[in-house]
């Protein structure tokens, strides 16, 4: 087979290397150059320059009509419906055809089990699908499949890592959604580099993004992450996939979030939560109730709810402070799942504001389930739940608290209360604190709401 000349192109300055070298002579920089296909009429940029003119600035090109704007269809009329409604609702309602997605996450997270669930509704609901994996033996495939359920049975499988023979095959079998798992292991044989390196991914995806554009068949590419670097991960695909869908979670954890961080089609703040049980992923249509810690007995101290707002759903999370005598030396904060430097200032405004003795403690502060507390509606809560561990006095699990913390103690509103208060009434809440500027908000009436100014305020009302 005639091999496409290929050239190494500097991912910094963009110069062009006619072999590979560790050091870009152009920039000097290390380590940057990577191995891309050169365009395949090379030729013609050169002879144009040449015989010079603006038609020859075209050569090798052909003329093609433009159309009106306005005549373009929409595509949400359009979109695929997979069934799985988490995931549905995460890429803004359903697969558009001809988009390229990419599923990012840490090997072991579930991206194989989602896809394939995917496939599987789309499949028992009568939509072609297309399963290509270079990760997994066919066997192996079909071990997972035999978990998820007998739908997954009719999902056409392809065990196969040259991309030409995946887009021969697909283009064939025309599906309306394919699946490629992963894209480290998929590779072009106009390329020397091995499967998974910058260039093999770069160029992989290139082409099968141009095959779901030109064919209209939805591909759902799978991507690892990996925290040691070694082969190329998904941050060098974001820019030409029109998705970026990452799944996360402590893999400890049964729960599963999805999030969109990139959208052509849609919003990206929707997340979607799953668990993952012996039978495959389970959606999880109330994520309230999973970032609650579930006690049993009394409230321990230190613990405090907020409702945050996740994309357009409201969300409770529950927060969780330690303080306790430093030993010796700059007192320890550890934070999970909250900004670290958001603590500190949390910190000085209690000492400062509220008179409270943090400065020599050390504080841990965890938010629960793997929750991440983004917003700073949450502060509050950390106030709380900080207040509470340091005078040893549990709040109970029926208190949420709704507000931002400014530097002067103040306690600032924050937007959507009313739908933050709906759900903690749902969720069994009987008290909500809020800024005093938030306290008109239409509540639900089995929830008591007391608006408060600053921070000791609220550390005054629960200490009585
Ligand atoms: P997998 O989809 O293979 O992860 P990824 O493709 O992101 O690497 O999922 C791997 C884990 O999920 C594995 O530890 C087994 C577990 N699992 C279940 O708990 N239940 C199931 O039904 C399936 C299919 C997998
Ligand atoms: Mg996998």
């Amino acid at each position: 087979m005639a091999r496409a000349r290929t050239v190494y192109r500097c991912t910094e300055c963009g110069a062009d290397h006619a072999k590979w070298a560790g050091r870009c002579d152009a920039c000097g920089e290390w380590n940057s150059l990577v191995e891309e296909a050169a365009a395949p009429s090379g030729a013609a940029a050169g002879a144009s320059r040449r015989k010079g003119g603006a038609a020859s600035l075209g050569a090798g090109g052909r003329v093609v009509e433009a159309q009106r704007i306005s005549g373009i269809a929409r595509a949400d009329s359009a979109r695929i419906r997979t069934g799985v409604a988490e995931f549905d609702f995460v890429l803004g309602g359903g697969i558009v055809p001809g988009s390229l997605v990419l599923v990012g996450g840490e090997p072991g997270i579930g991206k194989s089990t989602m896809l394939l669930q995917v496939a599987a509704a789309l499949e028992a609901a009568g939509t072609p699908t297309l399963y290509v994996s270079g990760e997994e033996s066919a066997l192996q495939v079909k071990l997972r499949a035999d978990r998820i359920g007998a739908s997954a049975q009719l999902v056409p499988f392809l065990g196969e890592t040259l991309v030409e023979t995946v887009i021969a095959t697909a283009s064939r079998r025309a599906p309306a959604v394919m699946v490629v798992d992963s894209i480290q292991t998929v590779f072009t044989g106009d390329l020397e580099g091995a499967p998974g390196n910058v260039g093999q991914v770069r160029e992989c995806a290139a082409r099968l993004m141009r095959f779901a554009k030109e064919e209209g068949v939805a591909v759902l590419l799978i991507g690892h992450v990996t925290k040691g670097g070694g082969i190329a991960g998904p941050k060098t695909l974001e820019h030409i996939v029109d998705t970026v869908l990452y799944f996360e979670g402590e893999s400890s954890l049964d729960h599963r979030v999805l999030r969109a961080t990139k959208n052509r089609f849609g919003s990206v703040d929707e997340i979607g939560v799953f668990r993952m049980t012996e039978g495959g992923l389970d959606p999880v249509a109330n994520p309230s109730e999973l970032f609650l810690a579930h006690h049993s007995g009394p409230a321990a101290s230190g613990s405090a709810v907020t409702a945050l707002i996740e994309g357009t759903r409201p969300v409770l999370v529950e927060v969780q402070a330690l303080a306790a005598k430093a030993g010796f030396g700059t007192p320890q904060r550890v934070s999970t799942g909250f900004d670290a430097r958001r603590l500190a200032m949390l910190l000085a405004v209690l000492e400062r504001r509220a008179g409270m003795p943090v400065a020599s403690l050390d504080v841990f502060l965890n938010v629960v389930g793997g929750a991440r507390l983004g917003e700073p509606a949450g502060d509050l809560a950390v106030a709380a739940a900080l207040a509470s561990s340091v005078h040893d006095r549990p709040i109970g699990t029926r208190t949420v608290f709704i507000g931002e913390v400014g530097l002067g103690g103040e306690v600032r509103p924050v937007s959507q209360v009313e739908r933050r208060l709906a759900e903690a009434e749902k969720l069994g809440m009987k008290r909500a604190f809020v800024s005093a500027r938030a306290a008109h908000a239409r509540a639900p009436r089995s929830l008591e709401v007391r608006g408060v100014h600053g921070v000791a305020d609220v550390i005054e009302a629960l200490a009585t």
